[in-house]
């Protein structure tokens, strides 16, 4: 006979957490939100061979998470899982941007030759936006570097406009340069020493290489959390299929990704146990593979002894999801994350292992990810949020008046990522399970991920949590009447200044 689950399933939205002690030493400050990534003896005292520095992950979807996304994410000190509906060429040469994209050392992309004229270094900076222009023997970012011409050089009203940009731009006998393999912190205290605004970076034959600019310094000030390979580059994640994993996988590997996720909108499958086993056996142990999605213990424990190194959580709880309309699956989000979080511990209290969980979807405001974590995620992986940022891949169009972002599901016509939901054979004919949309445009990602991750460090404080840890074993949560949640808005009351519920 079929099995009855008694009790309904529950989201984020029908639980608050109930404050806990707060001592002195509770406060923003002292609080950590490092979390693990990938399964550990934590038993034996072992450390996780990768964590990141707030829990927050990108989703494997081609409207959020590009190489762009990757950067901005892997500064805050989150990850990114770079989209697999894509060729495999694409998505490693995605994932070699992350992987070459040095922190501080730009590619120039405002180059002129010295024959060329001030009229052309004028249209040129209106077209890039871009003060600074490198001067080049062929007029490319990696030509032979004769100088600098910035728009401080020259009065464009007081000389003619067709003069040479040699006779105005400052040669190379007479900059300060760094050379190529100069760590950042050194191209920056020869900045300093020079009081230049910029220093190219050349190789030995004179070609540059790239620029560091004086106001990128302070850039990489304000991201104290940025997560790093030991090589200095940006930890980048990239999500993978059941089908072509054998040729996909090594490609990813071979263009640096540090992290892979069998994408599947329902993980407790013979092919992913067989993904997992295939990609240990043959690209080695060390290679790091999160697998889901599942919701309950059943679920988890497969993919655990199965040996993934993470496993997601959520079906149907996606903003764009319409999953559990089509196929009548799926299980609201919270209850999905208590179980499977109640699944982890016994599997480490039995095992010694420590395999971490990600809730993903389903997060509409900034506490839904203190709540996922209160419930014992370690982290969690979000879509809808990070469109709205400049640096999802998607347009930025103006509808009815307002600037919106499109943002679209894997399972949609648009995005046509049929593997990601096709149990193949024959008799299965293709039906969505996800909307194309519109989400308001919010900004820069780190001004919004530093507002949330602010929200959820004092509401860790109001729980007496400096770790997540340790709010995992405070939390006290409650579940709420439809009652409660309307008086948690403002009621009552004209509301005169809106911006307080941004
Ligand atoms: P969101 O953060 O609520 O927007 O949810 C994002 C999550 O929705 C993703 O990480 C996926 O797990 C899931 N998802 C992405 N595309 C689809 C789709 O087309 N149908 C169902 N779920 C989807």
């Amino acid at each position: 006979m079929a099995y009855f689950y008694e009790e309904p399933s529950h989201t984020f939205g029908e639980y608050l957490l109930i404050p806990g002690y707060t001592s002195a030493e509770c406060i923003p400050e002292n609080v950590s939100l490092k979390t693990p990534v990938v399964r550990f003896n934590k038993k034996s005292g072992e450390k996780p061979s990768l964590s990141m520095n707030i829990p927050l992950v990108s989703a494997v979807m081609q409207s959020v998470s590009d190489d762009k996304m990757a950067i901005a994410l892997a500064k805050e000190g989150g990850i990114s899982f770079i989209f697999g509906s894509q060729t495999i060429e694409n998505q490693a040469a995605m994932v070699a941007r992350v992987k070459s994209y040095k922190a501080g050392f730009v590619t120039s992309d405002s180059n002129i030759r010295p024959d060329q004229t001030l009229e052309e270094v004028v249209s040129l900076i209106e077209q890039t936006g871009h003060s600074t222009i490198a001067v080049t023997d062929d007029g490319t970012a990696h030509g032979k570097l004769e100088g600098i011409i910035t728009e401080r050089d020259f009065r464009i009203d007081h000389v003619p406009a067709n003069s040479k940009v040699n006779e105005y731009m400052t040669p190379f006998a007479k900059l300060v340069t760094g050379k190529d393999g100069i760590t950042l912190s050194a191209a920056n205290d020869l900045i300093w020493a020079h009081k230049v605004n910029q220093l190219p970076i050349i190789d030995d034959k004179n070609h540059l290489v790239s620029i560091v600019f004086r106001k990128d310094f302070d850039n990489h000030e304000t991201h104290p959390n940025e997560l790093m390979d030991t090589n200095h580059r940006y930890i980048v994640g990239a999500g993978i299929n059941t089908r072509d994993y054998m040729e996909r996988v090594p490609a990813l590997l071979k263009a640096g990704v540090d992290i892979l996720c069998l994408d599947s909108s329902e993980g407790y499958s013979e092919w992913q146990a067989k993904a997992l086993h295939d990609i240990h056996e043959k690209f080695g142990k060390d290679v790091k593979v999160g697998a889901g999605n599942v919701v309950d213990r059943e679920g988890f424990m497969f993919l655990a002894e199965n040996g993934a190194d993470f496993v997601k959580i959520g079906i149907g709880g996606g903003s764009i999801c319409i999953t559990r309309e089509q196929k009548g699956i799926g299980r609201g989000q919270a209850t999905a994350t208590i179980e499977v979080a109640k699944a982890r511990d016994e599997y480490y209290s039995k095992t010694g292992i420590y395999v971490p969980i990600c809730s993903d979807g389903g997060i509409v405001h900034d506490y839904h990810i203190t709540l996922a974590l209160a419930m014992g995620a370690d982290f969690v992986m979000l879509g809808r949020y990070f469109a709205r940022f400049d640096e999802s891949p998607t347009n930025k169009l103006i509808i009815n008046g307002n600037y919106v972002k499109e943002y679209w599901g894997e399972g949609s016509n648009r995005a046509r990522n049929w593997q990601r939901y096709d149990l193949g054979g024959k008799k299965g004919m293709a039906f969505e399970e996800g909307v194309d949309s519109y989400v308001p445009y919010a900004g820069r990602l780190h001004d919004n991920v530093s507002l949330s991750m602010s929200k959820v460090i004092h509401t860790m404080c109001n729980c007496g949590a400096l770790s997540i840890p340790e709010l995992q074993q405070k939390a006290k949560l409650t579940l709420v009447s439809s009652t409660t949640i309307s008086e948690g808005s403002a009621h009552d009351v004209t509301v005169r200044n809106t911006s307080i519920h941004s």
